[in-house]
């Protein structure tokens, strides 16, 4: 089904007392944007055009030519948004669907339902909710089976407002009705705004079919200002977090693991309490996960231990069977199949050969003020307690190196290295 999205993302969202973009705030460790990114290439979207107003740079260089982008100068309303995509769309024949950014729960099977009522005849579609509290939502006011307009809350009379039935946000047309519609709205209402809602009644005096998908109130759930933006944060939570358990992963203390929009967990993980993922990770099968780990941007392989409280960074790979233990830190590095950093332990910048052991305390020291630097470690290494690795180094296979070393030079497989002072003991000057 390939449509083109277009996402209205050009507003302050003045709620938020916030100097960035409203979609540019974080839910579940991604901005908003990008849940709404997501939810329209699931649902198959072949075009993706995101309108852009206030915080563009900032929007433009999070997006990094993800999707095609307009320019909105002035928020003249959700229409006049919309008209904004017109001419980036001018040779599309398919179907046009507005989303707004800041709707990160209108999910791809809802979008889909749209797309198929009205391959099944409907001129357009609204996708409308029964809404518990309607306050602050468009009604959808029904001739019969048709709709016939949406009127915004501060528009409304009495009778309108006492409507349930509410405006999700998601319209569905074929791209050139929706821009030949939109020519034709005005800005009459009670923010002088061009809304893209009043397209319904436009083509209810048309005698066009307007038709209405139903979806589950949850999905209205839109970020207006900071308290808005936890709630969603909770409802995206305790939805990623039924979702694993269904897929087949153990969640100890559910209440307390944080996910994020792209974290990857495979079957037969166990993830004991007080976990957070951040951006990037994928955890494979049968991994084991103890308590208090911050994971971000890093991939944990089949059968592996990590935690408690371990903290691994962008670029940190642990293979499978490997053990990352307790107040370790690990940034773009690979720990081998098998291997062990059990304890106390900053690997940054290198990679660690299968079975090797780090014991205790050992530091790679990775930055020399200036730049970073990379150390390799072959298989079956053994480094000793209290060590500090000074990259770049290259120790081979089978290398030993004691307890308390500082190494700066390579080391030779099979090799021992002992770099350290010597033992000295003075005799205690003789009393009196
Ligand atoms: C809108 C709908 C309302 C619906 C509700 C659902 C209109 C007129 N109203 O109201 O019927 O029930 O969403 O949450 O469409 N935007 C622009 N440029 C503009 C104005 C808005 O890009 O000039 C963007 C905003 O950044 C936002 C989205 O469009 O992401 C929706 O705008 P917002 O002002 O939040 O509309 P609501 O008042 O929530
Ligand atoms: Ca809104």
């Amino acid at each position: 089904m390939g449509f083109a999205a277009i996402i209205l993302a050009a507003g302050k969202g003045s709620r938020m007392n916030s100097s960035r973009p409203k979609v540019m705030h974080q839910l579940a460790g991604a901005p908003l944007i990008d849940h709404v990114l997501h939810n329209a290439e699931e649902a198959g979207a072949e075009r993706l055009i995101v309108v852009v107003g206030y915080g563009s740079e900032e929007v433009e260089h999070h997006l990094d030519g993800r999707a095609e982008t307009v320019m909105q100068a002035t928020q003249n309303g959700t229409g006049d948004a919309t008209l904004h995509a017109k001419e980036k769309l001018a040779d599309f024949q398919g179907d046009a669907v507005v989303l707004y950014g800041d709707g990160p729960f209108v999910y791809p099977e809802t979008i889909a339902a749209a797309l198929e009522k009205r391959a099944s005849g409907a001129d357009l579609v609204i996708v409308g909710f029964d809404a518990p509290d309607p306050t602050g939502y468009g009604r959808l006011i029904m001739d019969g089976d048709t709709l016939e307009a949406i009127v915004e809350e501060k528009d409304c009379n009495d009778d309108q407002k006492a409507v349930t039935l509410c405006n999700l946000g998601v319209v569905s047309a074929p791209a050139p009705l929706l821009f030949e519609l939109l020519a034709e709205v005005g800005n009459n209402n009670a923010n002088g705004e061009i809304y893209l809602t009043d397209i319904v009644a436009i083509a209810w005096r048309k005698g066009l079919n307007c038709g209405v998908v139903l979806c589950d109130p949850s999905e209205a759930a839109g970020v207006n200002s900071r308290v808005q933006l936890a709630e969603a944060e909770a409802s995206f939570q305790a939805r990623a977090r039924t979702e694993a358990m269904e897929n087949g992963t153990t969640l100890v203390a559910p209440e307390t693991v944080f996910f994020a929009l792209d974290t990857y967990v495979g079957a037969d993980v166990l993830i004991e309490p007080n976990v957070v993922f951040g951006p990037g990770v994928t955890v494979e099968n049968g991994a084991h996960i103890k308590a208090f780990c911050h994971l971000e941007g890093c991939h944990i392989s089949e059968a592996s231990v990590v935690g408690p409280f371990a903290r691994l960074r962008p670029g940190a790979e642990v293979g499978a069977f490997g053990k990352v233990g307790n107040f370790v830190e690990i940034k773009n590095a690979v720990i081998g199949k098998g291997a062990k950093v059990n304890h106390l332990s900053y690997v940054g910048d290198a990679e660690i050969g299968a079975e090797s052991n780090i014991g205790a305390g050992v530091i790679f020291c990775n930055y020399d003020g200036v730049f970073k630097h990379h150390s390799t470690l072959g298989e079956r290494v053994f480094v000793g307690s209290n060590s500090a690795l000074v990259s770049p180094v290259y120790i081979g296979d089978d290398a030993l190196i004691g307890t308390g070393s500082v190494v700066t030079k390579d080391v030779p497989a099979g090799d021992l290295v002992l770099a350290r002072g010597n033992k000295s003991t003075k005799k205690a000057a003789a009393n009196g």
